[in-house]
C-alpha cells in the first residue's frame, strides 16, 4: 500500500504550484462533444469543474448542443438547408436551436455542476445582452439568423462570478434591435474569453487534440498551424477552432488548449499535471522573444525536408517578456515537484573559458536531473576563434549538440557562435551580461517575498555583466533599480539607453552608495575585479573602496531588505562578513537557486514533452503529416461552423 499512498501524495503536492498560481483567474471551458451526451463523462465534467471552483478558479462555461438540435429538428420533421455548404439558420430552426441550446440541454449541465455542488447559473447570450450579436454573412452568403459576436457584457459576468456563481453559457446572441442569432459555440467561447481576459481556454473535442500522422502535437504556434491547414493537414472543423484560438490568443488569453473531453478528467490533468495533455496553443513570441535565424541549421523539418530556419538562444535578457520570466519561475516551481526528464535523449556541451562553480555545477545537475547528457569543454582544449573559427567550432559543436551553453569573454563571441550553431545557445555570462543569474536572483526575491513591481534594487558597485543583466531586467520588470558605482566603472550607456527607452523601470546611476540603499529592498553586489581584469586589482580597490555592501549601508536599506551577491564573493572588499552572514543576507539561496532555474531555462529551449505552463518550448517541430485527426469535430456542434 505503501507505494500507492506515496504516489498520491506525490500527486496533490505536484499539483500544488498550479493551484497557487491559478487561483482567482479565470478559465472559459467550451463544452461540447461526447463530454456532453455520454452519461459517465457529463458525471465527471460536473465534478471537475466544481474542483475547479472550490479550489479558487473562475470557471465560465459555453456549451454546444450536442446531439439535441438535430434530434430535434428530425423529430419534428424539419429539413436542412446549406448555402455554400453551410446550414442554413431560419426562423424554425432558429426556435429549436434557443429551445435546446438556451432550455434543456442549458438546464442538464447546470442540473449536473449543482448536483456535484458547483453554484451553477443557467445563461444565454440574450440575459441582460451578455452576447451582442449582427447578423453574419461569410463571403456574402446569406446563412439566415446565424450571427457573430460584437460584444460581451465582461462586467455583468464578471459580478457574477465574485457573487460566488459559475455562469454556463448557451450561444445565442441578440442584436440590438432585438433579433436572436445562432452563434457558433467555438466563436463564442472565445469572445467570452476574450472579453474577460481570461488565463486559459479550453476547447473539449472528441480527438486528443491536433494529430499528425496519428501523433499529437502538444503545442501548436500560429505560424505551424497555418502551415499544417495549407497542407490540409488541419481541417475542416478543427480550422475554426484552431483560428478562434489564435483570435483569443492575440486579444489577451493567455493560452488555448485542445483537449479529449472523451477522455475522463482531461480537464484536470492538463491543468494539474507537469505533461499536460492534449494541444496547447500558444503565441510564438512566447519562448523568449523572437527566434535566431541560424545559417547551420542542421534539425530538419520533416514536413518539408528543409532545414528548420529557427531556434531560440538566450544571449540575454533583452529577448524575454514580463511573462516569460513570470512562467519561466512558474516552471521552477514545477520542476521542483516532479521528476519529470524533458532532456532525456539530449545533450548540451557546455564550453566555458572562464573559471567557474555555480554556473557550470548548476547546468551539468541540472541537466543530469533532467535526463539530459553534457560534456564541460574548456577553452584551452577548442581554442574558440584561435585553433579554429568560432563559426566551424558553432557547426561541428551543434551537430553533436542540442544546446550550447558558453562562458566566453567576448559577447561578441557568444552571438557568432549563437548565428553559426543551429542548436540554442545560452549564456552562462560573458562580459558583457549574464542573464542566468539575474533570473535565479529574481526567483529568489520572489522567494523571499520581495518581489513586487517598484521594488526597490540598490547594485552596489561594478557598472558590468551583473549589472547590466540588471539593467535589462528593468526594461522586462517595474523597478527603481539604483545603481551606485564609481565614475569611470559606469554601466554601458547604450544598455542604459536601451532600458531607460523601455520605460518601464525607474534607473538611476549614482555617485553615493547611501543614496542608493536608502529605503531598499535588495543590496546587490558584485566583486570590484570581474574574471579576466585580475591585473586591474589595485586601481579598483582603491576606486571601489566606499562601494561596499556593509552593516552600516543595511541600516539605510528597508528593515527586511535582502542582501545579495552573484558570489565568488570577496569578503572584506565588495562585501562584509557581518553582511554576507546576516540574517538578511540570502546569497546561498541565490547559489542554490541557479540549478532549480538553470532547469527552467533548459526545459524551456529543449524540453521535448509539452511543459505545462505558458512559458512551454515550442520546439515540437518536425512531425510527419498525414491527415489523421477525426472528423468527431464536425459533428460535435450544432451551431454553424464559419470556416
Ligand atoms: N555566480 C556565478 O556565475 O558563479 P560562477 O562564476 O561560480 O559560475
Ligand atoms: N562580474 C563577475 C561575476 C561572476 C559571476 C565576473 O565576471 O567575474
Amino acid at each position: 500500500m505503501a507505494p500507492i499512498s506515496q504516489s498520491k501524495e506525490e500527486i496533490l503536492t505536484s499539483a500544488l504550484p498550479y493551484i497557487q498560481r491559478y487561483e482567482g483567474t479565470t478559465f472559459v471551458i467550451k463544452y461540447g462533444g461526447a463530454a456532453m451526451t455520454e452519461a459517465t463523462l457529463k458525471e465527471s465534467f460536473a465534478k471537475d469543474v466544481t474542483l475547479l471552483k472550490k479550489i479558487g478558479i473562475n470557471v465560465v462555461i459555453v456549451h454546444g448542443g450536442g446531439n439535441a438540435v438535430t434530434d430535434l429538428s428530425a423529430k419534428l420533421g424539419m429539413e436542412s438547408r446549406f448555402v455554400g455548404g453551410q446550414r442554413y439558420t431560419d426562423e424554425a430552426t432558429l426556435n429549436t436551436v434557443v429551445m435546446t441550446l438556451a432550455g434543456s440541454v442549458n438546464k442538464e449541465i447546470v442540473g449536473l455542476i449543482n448536483r456535484a455542488g458547483g453554484n451553477a447559473v443557467g445563461l444565454c447570450g440574450i440575459d441582460n445582452n451578455l452576447i451582442s450579436a449582427k447578423k453574419y454573412s461569410p463571403k456574402g452568403y446569406d446563412l439566415g439568423l446565424v450571427g457573430q459576436v460584437e460584444s460581451v457584457n465582461a462586467e455583468w459576468i464578471n459580478k457574477l462570478i465574485a457573487s460566488g456563481v459559475m455562469p454556463v453559457i448557451a450561444p445565442v446572441g441578440v442584436s440590438e434591435s432585438g433579433e436572436v442569432y445562432n452563434i457558433n459555440a467555438d466563436l463564442a467561447a472565445s469572445a467570452i474569453a476574450q472579453a474577460l481576459g481570461s488565463e486559459k481556454l479550453f476547447f473539449l473535442t472528441d480527438t486528443e487534440g491536433v494529430l499528425v500522422n496519428g501523433e499529437l502535437v502538444p503545442t501548436l504556434t500560429n505560424a505551424r498551424a497555418q502551415q499544417l491547414i495549407k497542407q490540409g493537414v488541419i481541417t475542416g472543423g478543427m480550422i475554426p477552432k484552431v483560428n478562434a484560438a489564435f483570435d483569443a490568443l492575440a486579444n489577451g488569453v493567455k493560452k488555448v488548449h485542445l483537449i479529449n473531453g472523451a477522455a475522463k478528467h482531461s480537464l484536470l490533468l492538463e491543468i494539474f499535471t507537469h505533461e499536460g495533455v492534449g494541444t496547447q496553443i500558444i503565441r510564438e513570441e512566447k519562448v523568449f522573444g523572437n527566434p535566431t535565424k541560424t545559417i547551420a541549421a542542421s534539425h530538419s523539418d520533416s514536413v518539408t525536408g528543409a532545414p528548420t530556419a529557427s531556434k531560440h538562444d538566450l544571449l540575454d535578457l533583452t529577448v524575454m517578456t514580463k511573462q516569460d520570466v513570470e512562467d519561466l519561475m512558474h516552471l521552477t516551481d514545477v520542476l521542483k515537484h516532479t521528476d519529470a526528464k524533458p532532456l532525456s535523449g539530449k545533450h548540451v556541451t557546455l564550453i566555458f573559458q572562464k573559471p567557474s562553480l555555480r554556473t557550470r555545477v548548476s547546468f551539468e545537475v541540472g541537466i543530469a536531473q533532467l535526463g539530459g547528457t553534457s560534456l564541460y569543454l574548456s577553452n584551452e582544449g577548442v581554442g574558440l576563434g584561435d585553433r579554429e573559427s568560432v563559426a566551424d567550432v558553432a557547426r561541428v559543436l551543434s551537430s553533436y549538440s542540442d544546446c550550447i551553453v558558453a562562458r566566453l569573454f567576448d559577447d561578441g563571441v557568444l552571438r557568432g557562435l549563437a548565428e553559426h550553431s543551429s542548436a540554442p545557445v545560452i549564456n552562462a555570462l560573458t562580459d558583457r551580461s549574464h542573464p542566468c543569474q539575474i533570473l535565479a536572483d529574481m526567483y529568489t526575491i520572489r522567494q523571499h517575498g520581495k518581489l513586487a513591481p517598484g521594488m526597490k534594487v540598490a547594485f552596489i558597485g561594478d557598472g558590468n555583466n551583473v549589472a547590466h543583466s540588471w539593467i535589462e531586467m528593468a526594461a522586462i520588470y517595474p523597478m527603481h533599480l539604483a545603481i551606485a558605482a564609481p565614475a569611470g566603472y559606469h554601466p554601458d550607456p547604450a544598455i542604459m539607453e536601451y532600458a531607460l527607452k523601455s520605460g518601464i523601470s525607474t534607473i538611476e546611476i549614482l555617485d553615493d552608495p547611501r543614496i542608493a540603499a536608502d529605503n531598499a529592498d535588495v543590496l546587490y553586489t558584485d566583486v570590484w575585479a570581474s574574471m579576466g581584469q585580475e591585473e586591474e586589482k589595485a586601481v579598483r580597490q582603491k576606486a571601489f573602496k566606499n562601494y561596499q555592501v556593509n552593516s552600516q549601508l543595511l541600516k539605510l536599506a528597508h528593515p527586511n531588505a535582502l542582501i545579495m551577491h552573484c558570489l565568488p564573493a570577496h569578503r572584506g572588499e565588495e562585501i562584509t562578513d557581518d553582511a554576507m552572514d546576516s540574517p538578511n543576507s540570502v546569497v546561498f539561496d541565490q547559489a542554490e537557486n541557479r540549478l532549480h532555474v538553470q532547469k527552467a531555462i533548459l526545459a524551456t529551449l529543449l524540453g521535448d514533452v509539452s511543459v505545462n505552463t505558458p512559458a512551454a518550448s515550442d520546439l515540437q517541430t518536425g512531425d510527419a503529416v498525414t491527415e489523421q485527426h477525426s472528423l468527431s469535430y464536425e459533428q460535435e456542434s450544432e451551431t454553424i461552423r464559419h470556416s
